[in-house]
């Protein structure tokens, strides 16, 4: 089949293009020539007419939570890639939380036989320790070998020092990095971060140390292995700062943030919706602001969503009860967009790096490109549609989502890849 995505602006931080709006011809899901093209040339094609939008590498969220295997009522390995598509992603990658955990080659096969013959292309994070206890290593050979981008007891750092040398040491051999949830167990337990607004709610305390404290660990434990170490949903000022400097020594340290860790603060928590409720909790507005500083200049190399869906009857608990997580898939593109590229926080080319390019460089993933004969694997953007959040709309299963009737500036348009298209709330078959 051919197809043609007429008008697009192309941006790619590594090809690089002019502003020239060019067309893509692409036929059977490969990328046949990007220029603007005769008449001949798209004869027969199948066209949509895309003005005013912007073409992208593929967006790669490199920290979802599928609930599958184990938690199928709140998401699916298909629910989740539907989500995924819809908000503007061609590939992610899967924590391994489940039921049971992503520690044996079993359940990494489980959820690529899932994931197999949809647009969105699934990698699975494995467990650093068995069921991520933190007390054996997994069996990282076969979890690589079985296609594991990383290793992560994400949910709890990584328990002790020991098992984190020995699990650095191992998954140095694959070049694959240790994606740790930067927490101190001996801190742990909160609710919500420590400060004045803890103090005037009345819930218990997380510190920002408590992430600190770990980052600061994971930072010589990688320069003492030579490992590979990212540090996941980036949240505390003090966080950001040690990733500077470690990244300023040369270390093989890498960042991610959420789009909530970087458009809300702890002042959201005062209605006491437990929709604000996640790990790492909300800080405050100098963590912000050390976020900004930190996605500015390339301190985070992502943005992630954490995306974590709970069902509507556990979040409805009382805040101290309720489950850690909201959803991120569908609102993050929109987010980054309005909070980071509309207030010139970011570059777009900053922003579609942040995206598409730097998480596959992390995880050892070819970048798609626009070159002839590449497989089309494509995230379109309107990057100015003023559009509303509305979770009733979302593909995921799960609906906690803190930004239900946001209004924000900037959406995906159309996703491409694997020889499909979604567009317009519509799977489209390529070949
Ligand atoms: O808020 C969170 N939710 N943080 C985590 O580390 C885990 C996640 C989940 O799986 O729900």
């Amino acid at each position: 089949m051919k197809l043609v995505l007429k008008n697009l602006k192309l941006v790619h931080p590594i090809q690089k293009f002019d502003d020239e709006p060019k067309d893509i011809l692409i036929i059977d899901g490969i990328i046949e020539k990007v220029d603007i093209l005769t008449k001949q040339e798209t004869e027969g094609a199948k066209e949509f007419d895309l003005t005013g939008k912007v073409a992208a590498p593929g967006f790669f969220d490199m920290h979802v939570h599928l609930r599958e295997p184990g938690r199928e009522d709140e998401e699916t390995v298909v629910t989740g890639c539907n989500a995924s598509a819809s908000g503007g992603f061609t590939a992610i990658a899967c924590m391994p939380n489940t039921e049971p955990a992503i520690d044996s080659a079993e359940v990494i096969e489980l959820i690529k036989k899932k994931a197999k013959g949809h647009l969105v292309d699934v990698y699975p994070v494995a467990a650093a320790t068995l069921n991520r206890k933190g007390e054996v290593i997994s069996p990282m050979a076969e979890l690589y070998e079985a296609g594991a981008v990383g290793f992560s007891d994400d949910g709890t750092a990584i328990k002790t020092a020991a098992i984190l040398k020995r699990a650095l040491e191992y998954s140095k051999m694959y070049n694959l990095p240790i994606i740790e949830h930067c927490e101190d167990e001996s801190l742990a337990g909160g609710a919500m971060n420590e400060g004045a607004n803890s103090t005037f709610l009345g819930l218990p305390p997380i510190p920002s140390v408590a992430e600190d404290l770990i980052v600061m660990r994971d930072i010589m434990l990688a320069e003492y292995t030579g490992g590979k170490v990212h540090i996941a949903h980036i949240s505390t000022k003090g966080a950001v700062e040690l990733v500077r400097l470690a990244k300023q020594k040369g270390l093989n340290v890498t960042s991610e943030v959420t789009p909530h860790h970087f458009a809300l603060t702890d002042d959201a928590l005062k209605t006491y919706d437990t929709n604000y409720k996640m790990n790492p909790p909300l800080r405050t507005k100098a963590d912000v602001d050390a976020i900004l500083e930190g996605l500015k200049d390339g301190t985070i190399d992502c943005i992630a969503s954490d995306h974590a869906p709970h069902s509507l009857e556990e979040k409805e608990a009382e805040f101290e009860y309720a489950p850690n997580g909201i959803l991120g898939l569908e609102t993050q593109v929109g987010l980054a967009l309005t909070e980071l590229y509309h207030k010139k926080v970011l570059s777009l080319e900053q922003l579609i790096e942040k995206f598409a390019i730097n998480p596959r460089k992390i995880l050892n993933l070819k970048v798609p490109t626009f070159n002839k004969g590449d497989k089309a694997n494509i995230t379109v953007l309107d990057v100015d549609e003023i559009w509303t959040v509305n979770i009733s709309k979302f593909k995921s299963k799960s609906k906690n989502s803190p930004f239900d009737k946001r209004l924000l500036t900037g959406k995906p348009v159309a996703v491409v890849n694997n020889g499909k298209m979604f567009y317009n709330d519509e799977f489209i078959e390529l070949k």
